[in-house]
């Protein structure tokens, strides 16, 4: 797939198969991820893969907002450490790990993390060091319908050329 078609075509995906996602395709995510800039190459990122049936339920008990964690098959967690631009840096890996998955034909829903009052409960579940923030919870899994894309404003709108 093109760039520019994993790009338009993602969509967040909550509703999954009962169907696994292969390691090696979870693997290839994770490598898509820590692909991403970082803030004075510093890549901060650590990222925890869930297939666990037990604690992908305990994760959508913890998370009001991940209820379909109980669908999807698969989570990846991203962590960093707490430097300058973890924000930006984990964003920005998180993003590639949802454009990846769309052109391997996987759906994804990106699950807030940081500023969560959940945070520190993820943490300690996965015995994640008090050096590093949760960024981001992504639910992996194969769609069980195609997924609605959200309307987004018009190019129009948002773009502006040399000045607001
Ligand atoms: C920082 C961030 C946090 C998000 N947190 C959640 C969340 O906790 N639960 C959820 O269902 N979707 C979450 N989303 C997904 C957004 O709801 C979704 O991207 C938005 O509705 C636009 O839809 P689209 O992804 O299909 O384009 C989050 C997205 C971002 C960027």
């Amino acid at each position: 797939m093109e760039t520019f078609e994993s790009i338009s075509k993602r969509a967040s995906v909550r509703e999954y198969l009962n169907q696994p996602v292969p390691k090696n395709l979870l693997e290839k995510l994770v490598d898509a991820g820590h692909r991403a800039p970082t803030a004075r190459a510093i890549e901060p990122w650590e990222f925890v893969v869930v297939t666990e049936r037990q604690t992908l339920d305990k994760l959508a008990g913890m998370i009001s907002t991940g209820l379909f964690l109980k669908q999807a098959t698969a989570c990846i967690i991203v962590f960093c450490q707490d430097v300058k631009y973890y924000l930006e840096d984990g964003a920005a890996a998180t993003e590639n790990i949802l454009l990846a998955a769309t052109d391997l034909g996987l759906g994804t829903c990106w699950i807030a993390g940081d500023k969560k009052e959940y945070c520190e409960e993820v943490k300690s579940l996965f015995g994640v060091p008090a050096t590093h923030k949760l960024i981001s919870l992504i639910s992996v899994g194969w769609a069980s319908k195609v997924p609605k894309q959200h309307k987004k404003r018009k190019l129009e709108e948002v773009l502006h050329w040399e000045k607001f």
